[in-house]
């Protein structure tokens, strides 16, 4: 009898007590899981297809997406790369053979079907260099069937040597004006390797100061100096006068540098020896 009481008693406690709670945590698990979802989702956005061989590339082609991915589908080649890729029905598990007709356009390959009869159709090609970064799509043209939606795909273009081209080519425009800059403004009391004259050889200054620092003393160095900057302070005691300043822009300061540095890395015989 009493048994029965405590049975019925932690019965009474259970639906009570815990089920409420169940409950009152349950938009807490939701919306865990859709955080986990859309985390998967980005990741999958994030991840481009990379191939078994360095250009070479599978691709299943069903009415799940190209290999199994629903929605945008990407492939990552570079620039002036010979890219491979072999696209290949996927639908066997269909009652029907449901074929699919793929395209890229933009590189000339016209349309090719993909069914039970045609199971593999590879193309190749290389790959343009054009801008630094190119999408190229190819997609089902085959429309009849629900689920084409899914098969959209881009082979992205990349081109490092590019972005390496045009990193040179920005250090060697502010180096030349930073020649023109440094000739104008600093020659006079300046020598780069060519030893003291009035002010120090600023040969490898950009190795032994912070470059944040070498900017704010080329811009305002009576502004540093009046500051008792400690650096500034002994640079004057060491030379007798203070440097003047030269009204020049953070960014002119930056390409007067960016020739000092140029030069500082050759040997004596710069261009103009002074
Ligand atoms: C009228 C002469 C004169 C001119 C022009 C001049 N400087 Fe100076 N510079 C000095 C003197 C003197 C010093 C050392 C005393 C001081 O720090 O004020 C100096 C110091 C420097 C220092 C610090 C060097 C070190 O060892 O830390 C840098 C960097 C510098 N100058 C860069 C430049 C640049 C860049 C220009 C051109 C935009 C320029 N200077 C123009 C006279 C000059």
């Amino acid at each position: 009898m009493q048994q029965k009481i405590l049975i019925g008693l932690v019965l009474t406690l259970i639906i009570v007590i815990f089920i409420p709670l169940y409950w009152a945590a349950e938009p807490g698990r939701q919306e865990a899981a859709r955080e986990r979802q859309q985390a998967e989702a980005v990741e999958r956005e994030a991840r481009p297809y990379m191939p078994q061989k360095e250009g070479s590339f599978r691709v299943e082609v069903s009415l799940n997406g190209f290999n199994n991915t629903p929605g945008e589908f990407r492939l990552e080649v570079e620039g002036g790369q010979e890219v491979e890729i072999t696209f290949v029905y996927g639908d066997y598990d269909l009652p029907v053979n449901n074929p699919h007709i793929i395209a890229i356009p933009d590189l000339g390959i016209t349309p090719f079907i993909l069914d039970q009869n045609n199971p593999e159709f590879t193309v190749s090609f290389t790959a343009p260099k054009v801008g630094e970064v190119t999408v190229f799509s190819f997609m089902c043209t085959q429309t009849a069937c629900a689920g084409h939606n899914n098969l959209l795909g881009g082979i992205i273009v990349i081109q490092p040597s590019q972005q390496e081209a045009a990193r040179e080519r920005q250090q060697a425009e502010a180096t030349e004006v930073g020649q023109a800059i440094f000739e104008q403004s600093c020659k006079s009391c300046h020598s780069i390797g060519g030893g003291r004259i009035v002010g120090p050889d600023l040969k490898g200054v950009v190795e032994r100061r912070e470059r944040d620092w070498l900017v704010r003393f080329i811009v305002s160095p009576d502004k540093l100096i009046a500051q008792g900057d400690p650096i500034a302070k002994q640079l004057v005691e060491q030379y007798g006068t203070p440097m003047p300043n030269m009204g020049l822009s953070e960014q002119e300061a930056e390409q007067a540098l960016a020739y000092i540095e140029a030069q500082s890395g050759e040997p004596q015989s710069s261009p103009s020896p002074e």
